[in-house]
């Protein structure tokens, strides 16, 4: 009895008078499988999940295929959600429904002043400008394994993703490749400003060329908090199997202070579960990444 009355005084003094939320829990879209097998019909390459736990939050995975209510309901009980890169058909496929209904879902909240982040990396990023126009814009650009470093358009404090960097880091950046390219399609500079829906939208942070094509390759939304990044920031620390990929010192920062800031914009979010039980069971911990086989791409996943 006393325990309990501790436990509901906690709860009720934390969230009557925080104004951030220290206890983050970060929905992670899972994606169809190339070749689905029994119990192996969708995925999450683990690196998404390490890095957002070593920035401080827990994740649950936004499984494919569930209803609209299902979605709505943890999108009531989580504090931002992640759309991670892959291979994963961003006009029609599971992930591309579960996107769209939490895309959504975070607009019409944030406009009633319900904070609600969302990210997304590489794919995640493609659906992103997909979901913002309506329509596909993606060309082809030669960037399918290649690190490059950012060339900024704007002022680190004129921004919101990276004013927390540290200045020097900042500095390595800009001139060295520390950012994991891992994609063939961009959304390039010109059709960025040419297209209404995207321009009047995003904010372009940061541009990238393959030497022939300007892309887009950081962005954050001008009245939501919605970032895009076409490069990859969980696989600096935690992806080993492509040479491309930066492990440097600078490269772990910028992996960390990109998700220690969308962590941060998760603290701002106080949805939370029902109840201490339904949050038990929806947490990543119930299920174990699979260390994948030498030809794979990613070091670890999680199969649901
Ligand atoms: C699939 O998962 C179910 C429930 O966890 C289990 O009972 C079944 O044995 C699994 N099947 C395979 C082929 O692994
Ligand atoms: C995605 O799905 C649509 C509709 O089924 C299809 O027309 C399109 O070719 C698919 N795109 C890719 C890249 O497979
Ligand atoms: C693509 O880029 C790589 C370097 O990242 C370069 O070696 C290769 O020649 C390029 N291919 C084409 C077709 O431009």
């Amino acid at each position: 009895m006393i325990l309990l009355f501790e436990l509901s005084l906690t709860c009720l003094l934390f969230y009557s008078s925080a104004k951030r939320n220290d206890r983050p829990i970060i929905g992670v879209l899972t994606q169809e499988v190339w070749a689905p097998k029994p119990n192996q019909s969708a995925y999450i390459a683990a690196s998404y999940v390490k890095t957002l736990e070593a920035a401080g939050a827990r994740v649950v995975p936004v499984m494919i295929d569930q209803t609209p209510e299902e979605y709505k309901k943890l999108f009531n009980s989580i504090n931002g959600v992640l759309y991670p890169g892959g291979g994963a058909n961003i006009t029609s496929s599971g992930y591309q429904r579960a996107a769209k209904i939490f895309y959504e879902l975070a607009i019409e909240a944030n406009k009633r002043g319900d904070y609600f982040p969302v990210w997304g990396t590489c794919l995640g990023y493609e659906q992103l400008t997909v979901l913002t126009s309506g329509m596909n814009l993606l060309s082809l650009t030669n960037t399918s394994g290649v690190a490059l470093p950012l060339n900024f358009i704007h002022e680190a404090k004129d921004t919101r993703m990276f004013k927390g960097f540290p200045a020097e880091l900042l500095d390595d950046l800009a001139s060295e490749p520390l950012t994991a390219n891992s994609h063939k399609w961009s959304i390039t500079v010109l059709t960025h400003n040419t297209n209404k829906d995207l321009n009047n939208f995003y904010k372009v942070l940061s541009t990238n060329t393959d030497g022939k094509t300007e892309f887009v390759s950081t962005v954050e939304a001008y009245d939501y908090p919605i970032y895009g990044t076409q490069w990859h920031p969980e696989k600096n620390a935690f992806e080993w199997r492509k040479a491309f990929i930066p492990h440097s010192p600078s490269a772990i920062k910028t992996s960390f202070y990109a998700t220690d800031f969308f962590v941060n914009e998760a603290k701002k979010s106080f949805h939370r579960f029902e109840s201490e039980e339904e949050e038990r069971k929806a947490l990543i911990y119930n299920y174990s990444p699979v260390y994948v086989e030498p030809n794979g791409y990613f070091e670890q996943i999680y199969y649901f």
